[in-house]
């Protein structure tokens, strides 16, 4: 199973990543699917992202000496000039820019403080979804952000994501409690609109220390925990934390609850790594800088014991090329649900005869 999925948009960074750099630092880049990408504003903040390898030698364009000047960018070995398009506009030595000497330049759009880029045949991106989390950049939700480095293929990722019961093991005394792993879960898979939906709530359950100290809850709690899964790059965890027996109101609203939207964005960098961007949003204490601290320090933590065991199995995977014979239950339905969407996604865009 392939990790990459052609002609899908995958976030490359968040907005505030990316900026103008003219003199000094490097060029923002990233390798997203195996190509490495750079990305620059222009003077009037428009976003472009172009291929980070100069036409003429290779030269990263990310890589000092290369620099901005006003709307193109000069590749620091001799001088190719770039427009905001990728099309070269100057060489040095002669007046004649050659026809072909561009750079492949790919869709962006900027949502939800994200940057998408879309990876594939361009022609493609406009039907092609972007899915959205509105509470990453929304009035009444604070969000605590960041991004590790896994040296893991994303599929594991996903697994991972999508069965919620490794908490109990993987992060007990952080997000885990005896009741995630105990509670069944129920899986439903939209299959027109391309979401698996994973819900599993507890309706008595321990607080875990996450929820503990940032929300002030104490002792049991409601906790439901709904996954919405758009394959293949962005996973929703709908968190809802409320004094046992409190239910939402038929009109929707829920004020003796605590709402954390989790997001994470899977974007493969290689076939065996990926990029695991998280973050945190709270519809409470919302200019508490203590909570917010504490979010973002924790959630790391846990991010980060999901990225040793993952290194650790992409190692293991690595050593049995020939493949290994799976043993699932139940818990991994999410999990097996969201590959079949992944593989289909995969399959559809397969040249005839490929599958
Ligand atoms: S490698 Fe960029 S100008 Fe030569
Ligand atoms: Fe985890």
């Amino acid at each position: 199973m392939t990790s990459i999925v052609p002609n899908q948009w995958y976030v490359a960074g968040y907005g505030r990543e990316i900026g103008r750099r003219e003199e000094g630092g490097d060029l923002f880049s990233r390798t997203i699917c195996g190509e490495s990408i750079l990305f620059w504003r222009t003077q009037a903040g428009a976003l472009t992202a172009m291929s980070d390898r100069c036409v003429h030698r290779r030269f990263p364009l990310s890589e000092k000496p290369s620099h901005l000047v006003g709307d193109t960018v000069v590749c620091g070995y001799h001088g190719f000039t770039y427009g905001a398009d990728g099309v070269c506009v100057a060489v040095p030595g002669q007046t004649r820019v050659p026809r072909t000497a561009r750079l492949r330049s790919y869709p962006v759009v900027e949502q939800d403080s994200f940057v998408w880029v879309f990876i594939g045949d361009p022609d493609k991106a406009e039907s092609t979804r972007i899915p959205r989390a509105p509470w990453l950049d929304q009035e009444g939700w604070t969000v605590v952000a960041g991004m590790e480095p896994l040296a893991a293929r994303a599929s594991l990722l996903v697994d991972n994501l999508m069965d919620l019961s490794h908490e109990t093991y993987l992060h007990g005394g952080y997000i885990g409690t005896p009741e995630v792993a105990m509670t069944p879960i129920t899986t439903e898979v939209d299959d027109e609109a391309g979401i698996v939906y994973v819900s599993r709530h507890m309706d008595d359950a321990e607080c875990p220390p996450f929820y503990a100290k940032s929300t002030g809850l104490s002792g049991r709690i409601a906790r439901w925990q709904d996954i919405e899964f758009a394959p293949p790059c962005l996973y929703k965890l709908h968190s809802r934390i409320a004094p046992v027996g409190s239910v939402p109101n038929d009109d929707g609203t829920d004020p003796d609850a605590f709402h954390v939207e989790v997001v994470y964005a899977i974007t493969p960098e290689t076939e065996s790594s990926t990029h695991d961007f998280w973050m945190v949003a709270r519809d409470f204490a919302l200019d508490d800088q203590g909570v917010s601290g504490f979010l973002a320090e924790n959630n790391r933590t846990v991010v980060l014991q999901d990225v040793v065991a993952l290194d650790k199995l992409e190692q293991v995977l690595a050593g049995e090329p020939d493949g290994y014979q799976e043993l699932s239950i139940n818990i991994d339905t999410g999990g097996l649900a969201a590959r079949r969407l992944i593989d289909r996604l995969a399959g559809e865009r397969a040249p005839a005869g490929a599958r």
